[in-house]
């Protein structure tokens, strides 16, 4: 067993090896522009991102040419919901209105909230202690004012709860509003269908997904019915116009080699990797007491492990664990030290949530490592307990 062992797959996953191999090719000898159309170097790479879109659109249930490349999930959120207000308000005029709910990744959030500045109406939806939105909620919001965008994530980034996303796609499917959803956490760990749970927009990040960093899709349905977007980024009209920019050829085709590799893994994965993440939630709550673990334990990613350790600050714990790599909350707020929103969207109290951590559980963790992080844990964890006050008036 090698040092130091990373456990944060939430944040990013380690770039598959056979990935590597099939992008090899296209940051050395096939280096063309994809759009260039006069010779055999343009060519080469124009396939090679075709093949890679009929993989992307395989894993999610897609049809021909309905994903659309980007740099991340961060802009497959903000093209899809900016692109797809601004598309309706100037269709149909008005404002619009967006309904979302507590526990979205900022990406989701910033761009409701700055649409929100623009004079849009948005819509919060609360969560249950579980992190699942109650589908009345969305029945009475909808029912309110119909939204021009519904966008609910497939899985979160913290606690890994899944949202029930078939029901959320019927009932706007129904209601005729365009449903998006963030699932980056959620392709190629869960089985997601674009048809089956009606999504209009979905978005897909290379990283999480052992893909390289800074590419990703947008999926945007054709037909039944055909969802029109406002581009975000003006330019040469790439991306049948949706996203213009020269494309990211090795970057795409990574992506494309990871989510093939997704599907054709998908459930034997996700058997291995959630025992791996039972394993370790067993043993915590076998060697400790005063453990609580957030979010849902039945509808929950495989890799997906959130607990709160009482009586201990989790920077701290962290510090004593200085081989594992862990997150106290999602990684791209653990700049700031915040409450997690996801972890008060709950209703854990503040100091709750400065005592959680997230495990991100993946493809290249084993059941030795497992059991070294359980060990340490659990030494460094009575450790701090023995010098907490709090502790003792408790014990
Ligand atoms: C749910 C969710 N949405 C969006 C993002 C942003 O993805 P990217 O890093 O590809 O922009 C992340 C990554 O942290 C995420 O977990």
């Amino acid at each position: 067993m090698q040092l130091p062992i990373y456990m944060d797959n939430h944040a990013t996953t380690r770039l598959d090896p056979r990935v590597l191999e099939a992008m090899m090719p296209y940051l050395t000898e096939v280096y063309g522009n994809a759009a260039s159309r006069s010779h055999g170097f343009g060519w080469a790479a124009d396939q090679a991102v075709e093949k890679a879109r009929a993989q992307v659109e395989k894993l999610i249930g897609a049809s021909a040419r309905e994903i659309v490349f980007t740099s991340g999930a961060t802009e497959s959120d903000n093209l899809a919901i900016t692109g797809a207000v601004q598309g309706s308000v100037q269709m149909q005029g008005g404002r619009g209105h967006v309904i979302t709910q507590a526990t979205e990744h900022n990406a989701v959030l910033d761009t409701c909230r700055w649409l929100e500045k623009q004079g849009c109406r948005v819509t919060m939806l609360p969560v249950d202690e579980q992190g699942r939105i109650r589908l009345d909620d969305l029945r009475l919001a909808m029912d309110d004012d119909k939204p021009v965008l519904v966008t609910i994530l497939a899985a979160n980034n913290e606690i890994g709860t899944l949202q029930p996303i078939d029901e959320i796609g019927a009932l706007c499917h129904e209601r005729g509003a365009p449903f998006h959803t963030d699932a980056a956490q959620a392709v190629g760990k869960i089985p997601i269908d674009v048809n089956r749970s009606n999504i209009d927009l979905l978005s897909i990040s290379g990283h999480k997904i052992y893909g390289p960093k800074g590419i990703g899709a947008l999926y945007v349905r054709r037909r039944n019915p055909r969802v029109e977007l406002t581009e975000q980024m003006h330019g040469g009209g790439h991306e049948r116009g949706m996203r213009s920019g020269t494309l990211n050829v090795p970057g795409i085709v990574g992506l494309g080699a990871a989510c093939e590799i997704a599907g054709a893994e998908l459930e034997a994965e996700a058997i291995r990797v959630g025992a791996l993440r039972d394993r370790l939630q067993a043993k915590l709550e076998a060697a400790l007491d005063r453990v609580l673990v957030n979010g849902s334990q039945t509808h929950r990613l495989p890799g997906n492990l959130n607990m709160t350790f009482e009586h201990v600050d989790s920077e701290t714990l962290m510090m004593g664990l200085k081989d594992v790599a862990l997150s106290s909350g999602s990684a791209c707020t653990s700049a700031k030290i915040e409450p997690s929103h996801v972890l008060r969207a709950l209703g854990l109290d503040e100091q709750a949530t400065h005592s959680s951590i997230r495990f991100g559980l993946g493809r290249f963790n084993t059941e030795e490592e497992v059991d070294y992080v359980a060990e340490r844990l659990v030494d460094v964890v009575k450790k701090l307990r023995e010098i907490s006050p709090e502790y003792a008036e408790f014990t």
